[in-house]
């Protein structure tokens, strides 16, 4: 089977990420770095990581002024590697098309509905949840990014609109402690949603406690 898992290494130290990188670095796709693990490690750390030799998935998740956004994303494209960024698709056209432009080889994913976030209206959006992931997707489409971020809840919604957009979805919990996320799916049901250009990011049940014995039980649980 095709590894699909992208593990988030929300880890408070560059030793204990590359340490659990090496551990489970055959079981996986890539390692996507978030924003707390940059703060400490930085470019140099990516170039660690690089050696290890997985793939790259930066999570800044970059909503800014265009230019901003288009600048930092060759910035990091010049680092020649990261294969995956995301930036926050409700960042609208404008910013979203001027990032592929600086995009070089890095694909970028851009961020739907961010599966702990249930309560759109809190955020001043009238739109329901379907509605506002169609109109975030078909922006990443028009912008001709890459992929998107979104529970894999939505995978049939995404791709009745795209056959080709890689879908990343977090969320994935199989236990009953869905901690911060809202829409939850189990690995076994994503594995039998997820088409190839479908990827599981799983963070903290196979980082918390043993990471090797974690991902195996998660990947034997798609077997059943
Ligand atoms: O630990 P857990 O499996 O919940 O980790 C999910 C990861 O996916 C986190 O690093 C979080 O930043 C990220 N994420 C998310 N929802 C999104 C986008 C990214 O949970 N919409």
């Amino acid at each position: 089977m095709k590894k699909n898992i992208f593990v988030a290494l929300d880890f408070n130290s560059l030793d204990k990420a590359i340490d659990a990188t090496k551990k489970i670095k055959d079981k996986i796709a890539g390692v996507k770095i978030g924003t707390e693990l940059y703060a400490i490690c930085g470019t140099e750390g990516l170039k660690k990581f690089k050696e290890v030799g997985v793939e790259i998935f930066l999570d800044l998740k970059l909503h800014d002024i265009p230019n901003q956004v288009k600048k930092t994303v060759a910035a990091i494209a010049s680092l020649n590697n990261v294969k995956y960024l995301t930036v926050h698709t409700s960042g609208n056209y404008e910013m979203l098309k001027a990032a592929q432009q600086a995009a070089g080889s890095i694909e970028l994913l851009g961020v739907t509905v961010l599966t702990s976030q249930s309560n759109l209206e809190g955020v001043g959006v009238k739109n329901s949840m379907e509605n506002q992931i169609k109109l975030l997707v078909n922006l990443a489409i028009k912008a001709g990014i890459s992929g998107v971020i979104a529970s894999a809840q939505d995978v049939s919604l995404i791709r009745s609109l795209s056959k080709e957009l890689k879908i990343f979805c977090p969320g994935i919990r199989s236990g009953e402690d869905k901690q911060d996320q809202k829409r939850v799916v189990s690995y076994a049901d994503f594995s039998k949603i997820a088409d190839d250009k479908c990827f599981a990011v799983i963070g903290r049940p196979i980082i918390e406690g043993d990471p090797i014995k974690n991902i195996k039980k998660i990947i034997e649980s798609s077997k059943k």
